[in-house]
């Protein structure tokens, strides 16, 4: 029955599966049960000559029962995972089909990652009343303890941003003929045809090795093909990614006959240590060599410390940076630095030193807790505040569809902060000068973080904190104005990062603040540096910023 199934999700990932190029790709149709993806679907399959399949249909074949029946079985976890192993299944062989997905195939991150990489994703929205009417009668397994009625709203409320954020079109159904609904069904995808095109980025450096960027949606299914640094190749991971997305990324060499391995290492900041360093040192040994290439797969703790350590093994062998988290995609993984934390301090010990190239697939920050994501917005705040009011005014005006993960818009934003990064990083890549504007809202910030405490602030929080405190102070210092404030606090606000320490109940005396800044290992002597604005996107760098004027900024933001 489905202990093949069951036995095939323990252990790990299923046949490496990629998106062939030339082919066309799946339709998907995602959203609460009962809105008629089957229906319709079929209708779709039918009227564009394509396969349909339903996975819940596929299911019941292998389980050999109803879901109804499996539900008051086995219960809702174990047919979850039955469906996550069905969901790769169908989209590691199908290329060309509609396939209708359950109502909670959306629950699992990785569903989502897979289903989007391999398929135009369309949510079909129904209204609760409507939803509630056909469903009423049916033999579907109760999600809830609560009355039909109370489930779908309570259910639909759960699920719905999970449903925008994994479609690339949502369509409203109406209460017309479903012939009517399917030419509407047509017309969206016609128009949403366009492929998403390979955006790329050569940075021509000054003192380091050039490299290039490249960022595109579902560009994971292609790095092992375009990928030619080394002869060999070890992904370094952490334990997080190792689970998510590794096996597969190394199947993927495999089928290029690429050789390739992981290494992987206990997630958190914790771990960019010293001595994490060391045990991947000795774990490397004599397995590479200098044609061999370490491939930096996750977020900035992983690019940082598997950098540092391709660039130190043997004097250096390359590395090429696949950044997971979106502070990865826009910051960590540009810029030349790589290093870990000592009990001294963060990045106290590290080099320049250039990955080979970076390669980004937004598709993969579907998997990224809300509250990581959040960490890169405040540093795309950052970009635009210094750089570009174009860029920030973008940030601004879709800042739900970048919370909604939708793909255009976040390929976008990536593109942009890495250009204005790069910019800052071109014309001084030792950070002796220019560069240090990157640092608008980090000399709050970071005092804000070691005196709370880590766990208690994130960093993209306290960076928030911090520009507004340095915004505060270029207002208070006439060079821009109050208006302007005003507009940075509710765009930090809409991006949902806090502007102040009261709204995360948390308290700071401006003293310390101020005692922390003045013995900072970034102030020279007496003289406090500060970034501060002189318009929205552009800043300027400070060098006399007095002792009262930091306790009444950090007596705004407390
Ligand atoms: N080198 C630089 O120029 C530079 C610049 C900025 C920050 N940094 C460094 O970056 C680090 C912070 O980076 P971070 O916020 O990415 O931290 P991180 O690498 O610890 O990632 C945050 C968490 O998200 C998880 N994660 C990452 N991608 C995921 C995905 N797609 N799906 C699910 N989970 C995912 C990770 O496993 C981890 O638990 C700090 O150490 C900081 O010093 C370096």
């Amino acid at each position: 029955m489905c202990e093949k199934i069951l036995s095939e999700f323990f252990r790990g990932s299923t046949p490496a599966l990629s998106m062939k190029e030339g082919k066309e790709m799946n339709i998907s149709l995602i959203g609460y049960r009962g809105v008629g993806k089957t229906t319709l679907g079929k209708l779709l399959a039918k009227d564009l000559q394509k396969k349909f399949i339903d996975t819940d249909t596929l299911i019941e074949q292998e389980i050999g029962m109803s879901i109804k029946d499996f539900f008051a079985l086995k219960g809702e976890i174990a047919f979850r995972k039955i469906e996550t192993i069905m969901v790769d299944r169908v989209l590691s062989k199908e290329y060309n089909a509609i396939i209708s997905f359950g109502g909670g195939v959306v629950l699992n991150p990785k569903n989502i990652f897979h289903i989007r990489n391999h398929s135009k994703v369309i949510f079909l929205d129904v209204d609760e009343e409507t939803i509630y009417n056909r469903i009423k009668n049916s033999q579907r397994p109760a999600l809830t303890a609560f009355p039909l009625k109370k489930e779908i709203q309570h259910t639909l409320a759960q699920r719905r941003p999970l449903y925008l954020k994994s479609s690339d079109i949502v369509l409203q159904l109406t209460h017309r003929p479903l012939e009517f609904n399917l030419e509407r069904l047509k017309k969206c995808l016609k128009e949403n045809r366009i492929k998403a095109e390979m955006r790329r980025i050569n940075y021509q450096s000054n003192q380091l090795e050039n490299y290039s960027i490249f960022i595109r949606k579902g560009l994971f299914n292609e790095i092992a093909k375009i990928c030619n640094v080394g002869n060999r190749y070890l992904i370094i991971c952490d334990s997080n990614i190792h689970q998510l997305f590794a096996n597969r990324l190394k199947q993927l060499f495999d089928a290029e006959n690429k050789e390739c391995s992981i290494l992987s290492f206990p997630a958190g900041e914790e771990n960019k240590q010293l001595k994490t360093f060391c045990e991947l040192q000795e774990q490397i040994a004599l397995s590479l060599d200098r044609q061999s290439c370490v491939l930096a797969f996750g977020g900035g703790v992983t690019g940082d410390l598997a950098g540092f350590v391709a660039s130190t093994y043997m004097r250096g062998i390359p590395f090429v940076q696949i950044p997971t988290s979106l502070l990865a995609m826009i910051d960590s993984s540009v810029g030349g630095k790589v290093g870990v934390n000592t009990s001294k301090g963060k990045n106290c010990v590290g080099v320049f030193t250039n990955p080979s190239k970076v390669f980004i697939d937004p598709l993969l920050l579907t998997t990224l807790p809300k509250e990581n994501f959040v960490e890169g917005l405040a540093e795309a705040v950052k970009h635009g505040l210094i750089e570009s009011r174009d860029y920030f005014d973008f940030l601004l005006k879709n800042s739900s569809s970048i919370q909604n993960l939708e793909m255009n818009f976040l390929t976008k934003l990536i593109f942009d902060s890495i250009s204005i990064k790069l910019s800052f990083v071109q014309q001084d890549e030792k950070e002796a000068g220019r560069r240090k504007m990157l640092n608008f809202g980090h000399t709050v910030g970071h005092a804000l973080e070691e005196l709370i405490g880590y766990g208690n602030i994130s960093h993209g929080q306290a960076v928030s904190i911090g520009m507004v405190a340095a915004a505060f102070l270029s207002w208070k210092r006439g060079m821009i104005s109050r208006q302007q404030v005003n507009l940075i606090e509710h765009g930090l606000t809409k991006l949902e990062l806090p502007i102040s320490l009261r709204e995360l109940d948390l308290h700071c005396s401006p003293e310390c603040v101020y005692e922390f800044i003045l013995h900072d290992k970034k102030t020279i002597g007496n003289q406090i540096t500060f970034i501060l604005l002189q318009d929205i996107g552009k800043a300027t760098i400070i060098t006399d910023v007095t002792k009262e004027e930091i306790l009444e900024m950090v007596h705004y933001v407390s």
